[in-house]
């Protein structure tokens, strides 16, 4: 649910920050481009994972009808934490070696500078609503564990099972086959036995070209308990300051807290960067910055890692490390503020099929 009281607060910040500053100037266009300079209105624009063509129609919705760019972010991204179907986040997020779900979260209010983060929450469905709470509630950005849990219980939220019976036979699956030594039998060879990672980033603007950001995911599968990856972290999961733009990620979370990886995006787009540009330039940072261990012979990098962005007048972008997953094209969701479409992500690798 939009919470009313929340509502009242940032749009009250909104109006107050939007009233008592003139904007900076925003450059648009690669590096060195034109600029052009902006007034407080941006085009509405919600950008996010491939995995949220209905997060971002949702927070586009809610921002056009006047709802605050964090809690419409959020009310997006629930829509996936909810959904049993989605094993990236929230419930039915693939859990760790355990076979306990352990979901990460952050956020960033721009108007109000404010951020709220939570780390290996487990039990609770809504981490992003969790983050959320931190920011508003309290004097701390991050909380973790059986300490964010608590602090959700206290708010009403129940604790719940986050496994649903697929996420629980992908894991029995993996355990039975995950080293050929082990005293579990293997499961037959030609079933699945990826490592799967997913996450949400959403990134929106609205009119007024406030912005708010927000990732959430249930993290690396498998994981060892504990391991906390780079969507609870601020500057590396998202990052949103509210002059400039608003960034964040999802891929290999540790290669991301690296290089800070949306703070980094947010300041090439300070520097005059487009999103995609941004973007684009964080990943080759994340090359730079990628031991052998995790390198093909070729150079190439044995993982993937994608950026999203929009900046203050609601241009957008995405870029990733290959232009494909095992599926097809990477892709990203946006909604532009007319309608929610899939976009092409800019790439630095192409993967040999
Ligand atoms: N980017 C999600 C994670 O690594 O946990």
């Amino acid at each position: 649910m939009i919470d009313p009281v929340s509502r009242r607060a940032f749009l009250g910040m909104t109006g107050a920050a939007v009233g008592a500053a003139v904007l900076p100037p925003v450059k648009q266009g690669s590096l060195g481009g034109p600029a052009i300079h902006l007034r407080g209105v941006a085009r509405p624009t919600a950008i996010s994972s491939a995995n949220s063509l209905a997060p971002v129609t949702q927070a586009l919705e809610l921002v056009q009808a006047g709802v605050d760019t964090l809690d419409a972010a959020v009310e997006g991204v629930k829509i996936q934490e909810l959904d049993p179907e989605d094993t990236s986040v929230g419930y039915g997020g693939l859990p760790n070696e355990h076979g306990v779900v352990q979901l990460d979260a952050s956020c960033v209010h721009g108007p109000s500078r404010r951020a709220g983060a939570v780390g290996a929450l487990e039990g609770i469905k809504t981490p992003s609503e969790v983050a959320k709470l931190v920011l508003k509630y309290t004097d701390h950005i991050m909380l973790v564990g059986e300490g964010a849990k608590q602090f959700a219980l206290s708010y009403g939220f129940k604790e719940e099972d986050l496994m649903t019976q697929a996420s629980r036979e992908d894991w029995l699956r993996w355990r039975a086959n995950r080293g050929p030594k082990d005293d579990w039998l293997d499961v037959p060879d030609d079933e699945n036995m990826v490592r799967p990672t997913g996450t949400i980033n959403l990134n929106v603007v609205n009119a007024a070209g406030d912005l708010s950001s927000v990732t959430t995911t249930s993290g690396l599968a498998w994981k060892i308990p504990g391991r906390v990856g780079d969507s609870p972290i601020i500057g590396a999961g998202q990052y949103t300051d509210n002059d400039i733009g608003g960034a964040g990620s999802t891929g290999r979370g540790e290669s991301n807290i690296m290089v800070c990886g949306a703070f980094l995006t947010v300041e090439h787009m300070r520097r005059g960067m487009a999103p995609t540009d941004a973007c684009l330039e964080t990943l080759r940072r994340v090359m730079q910055m990628t031991p052998p261990r995790l390198l093909h012979p070729d150079g190439t990098p044995r993982f993937d890692l994608s950026f999203y962005a929009v900046n203050k007048a609601g241009e957008f972008g995405a870029g990733s490390l290959y232009d494909r997953t095992r599926w097809g094209p990477r892709r990203y969701a946006v909604h532009d503020g007319r309608e929610a479409s899939f976009q092409d992500a800019a790439y630095l690798y192409e993967r040999a099929v």
